[in-house]
């Protein structure tokens, strides 16, 4: 099932989940009761010719019923919730990591902890966009803040929805129990783009996320590295732009295959697997000899090396 909270993924979608079945339950109970007793009496003490209406002066049982028995369901519902709430307002026991995340019109930016593991070269933590990685069976504190106007963030699957207020921090956890991605949306009326305002959470297992981490941290690096603009800057004025197409850039060439997100694909020109730097590297100098009668020529000494993996750093950054 899709970003829906009654298919909790965590503890706290699960204890929202459960005090909502028990309100659910109790709720289609009474409507059975009050539109049963209502429908039996429309039937049976309805107006027929020469029938004398019968007075009534109060019942004593049925009054201290209907009194009592709302009243015992409300406490009930209650005590369920506060002890409910209790344990989703903890965001501070046990938490396992702090992400600080930001609303603004109209992406979130999330910012890992200022841990070892999450450290640029440069000395600032790792940052993304819209898409937030956590450890499964972790409690992950989310500390909430707005750019612009009120944004909400909501992770049907994990948990409640809190909203991200300009000039405070608000704060909320999630955990998820299993690996996966989930799906949210941001859940306040923010302007245009509101609607696009997605929000994906993937939960690594424990063992595999450090891993995650090391790549995020590589693929952040290399954003950063001067040698990719000037990769960019040689792919688009030099031949490559004349046979390749990358949205959002004025590489439009029709020859050969598109390279808008040659780094997530799983092999280049379907043959040589996986798209890394040494693959990319090989593919770019000497083409021909990998595939023999392809288009693209040999660029092994008609374009200088280092631009050569100055292009190759360009094109593992498009994921
Ligand atoms: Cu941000 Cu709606």
């Amino acid at each position: 099932m899709g970003p829906w909270p009654l298919d909790p993924r965590g503890p706290q979608a699960e204890s929202i989940a459960f005090v909502y079945w028990i309100l659910f339950a109790c709720a289609v109970v009474v409507l059975a009761i009050v539109v049963g007793a209502l429908t039996y009496s429309g039937i049976k003490f309805r107006d027929r010719p020469g029938r004398v209406a019968q007075q009534i002066h109060g019942s004593n049982t049925l009054e201290v019923v209907w009194t009592v028995v709302p009243t015992l369901m409300v406490i009930s519902f209650t005590v369920l919730s506060w002890n409910r709430l209790n344990f989703i307002n903890d965001v501070n026991s046990n938490v396992a990591m702090t992400v600080k995340v930001e609303g603004a019109q109209w992406a979130w930016t999330f910012t890992y902890p200022d841990q070892q593991m999450f450290k640029l070269k440069d000395g600032t933590t790792l940052q993304a966009g819209e898409q937030l990685d956590i450890p499964v069976g972790q409690k992950i504190k989310l500390e909430l803040t707005a750019k612009d106007v009120i944004h909400s963030f909501w992770v049907p699957n994990l948990g409640g929805k809190k909203d991200a207020v300009p000039g405070h921090t608000t704060t909320m956890w999630i955990q998820a129990d299993q690996p996966g991605t989930y799906k949210g949306q941001c859940f306040e009326y923010c302007g245009d783009g509101h609607a696009d305002m997605l929000i994906t959470v993937v939960a690594h297992p424990q063992s595999e996320y450090a891993a995650w981490a090391q790549t995020a941290r590589t693929d952040a690096e290399r954003l950063r590295d001067p040698a990719t603009a000037a990769g960019r800057q040689a792919f688009l004025s030099g031949p490559c732009a004349g046979c390749h197409t990358v949205k959002g850039t004025t590489a439009a060439g029709k020859v050969g295959p598109e390279l808008t997100h040659i780094a997530s694909k799983p092999n280049i020109a379907g043959i040589l697997s996986p798209v890394n730097q040494e693959n990319l590297t090989k593919w770019v100098r000497n083409a021909p000899a990998i595939k023999p009668g392809i288009v693209m020529p040999k660029f092994e000494g008609t374009l200088p090396d280092t631009q050569i993996d100055q292009i190759v750093q360009w094109l593992l950054t498009l994921k």
